[in-house]
């Protein structure tokens, strides 16, 4: 399994140390959130493309008209940029996808929480370089797995999606195993990381990999 630490709990104050501290993970996850798909409000490009990044770095964006910021992710050299499928319609979820490929940068589709499988049309599934399949409803740090998430992924495979699937919300080391038979190439772990003293950290993510 692969792993993408999420920075949304980090300690700001000091937060080239946390990224520091993960250094050995295999992408580093940022959840921007606008305030208005989801009740909160998190960073956006004016802080995140001013840190050191270890490794590559993904944005997960739970915005409205995610097209209002694909320039600007771009521009900060993240290496994929995942939409929700919520927040456009097909059309412009292909549009957008067009888009990034053209310059580089995998595109990703996420299902909400309480979205099914069936919100994904062949069409977007085709094109889509990655899903992130998000295991609580997005907004939040901190929330407990839904195990329903289980059968989404193994949906996915089944309808032959074989590009790569990610999990997100209340990933730990008593779950990752169900994640990693199900299906999914790449958890992404917020709390169950970095609520952890920084030395601890490079240990846990080999746990996580090696499940
Ligand atoms: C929730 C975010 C997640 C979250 C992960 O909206 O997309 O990335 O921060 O944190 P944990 O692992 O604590 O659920
Ligand atoms: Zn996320």
């Amino acid at each position: 399994m692969k792993i993408s630490p999420s920075i949304l709990d980090a300690d700001f104050k000091a937060v080239q140390q946390d990224l520091d501290s993960i250094a050995t993970a295999d992408r580093i996850h940022l959840d921007v959130m606008d305030g208005q798909y989801v009740p909160n409000l998190s960073f956006g490009p004016p802080v995140l493309k001013n840190l050191n990044y270890p490794v590559e770095y993904e944005v997960h964006l739970m915005a409205q008209n995610p097209d209002r910021f694909v320039d600007l992710f771009c521009d900060m050299g993240v290496s994929t940029f995942t939409f929700h499928i919520e927040t456009v319609t097909e059309e412009k979820a292909l549009e957008l996808f067009n888009g990034l490929k053209e310059r580089g940068v995998k595109a990703g589709i996420c299902i909400d929480g309480a979205t099914p499988v069936s919100a994904l049309s062949d069409e977007v599934l085709d094109q889509a370089d990655q899903v992130l399949v998000m295991s609580v409803q997005a907004g939040f740090g901190g929330q407990s797995f839904m195990p329903e998430s289980i059968n989404k992924i193994k949906t996915l495979r089944a309808r032959g999606f074989k590009a790569e699937i990610e999990v997100d919300g209340g990933v730990n080391l008593d779950n990752v195993k169900l994640l990693a038979q199900a299906g999914a190439d790449i958890v992404v772990v917020g709390s169950a990381l970095m609520k952890q003293p920084t030395a601890l950290r490079a240990n846990l993510i080999t746990q996580f990999q090696s499940s």
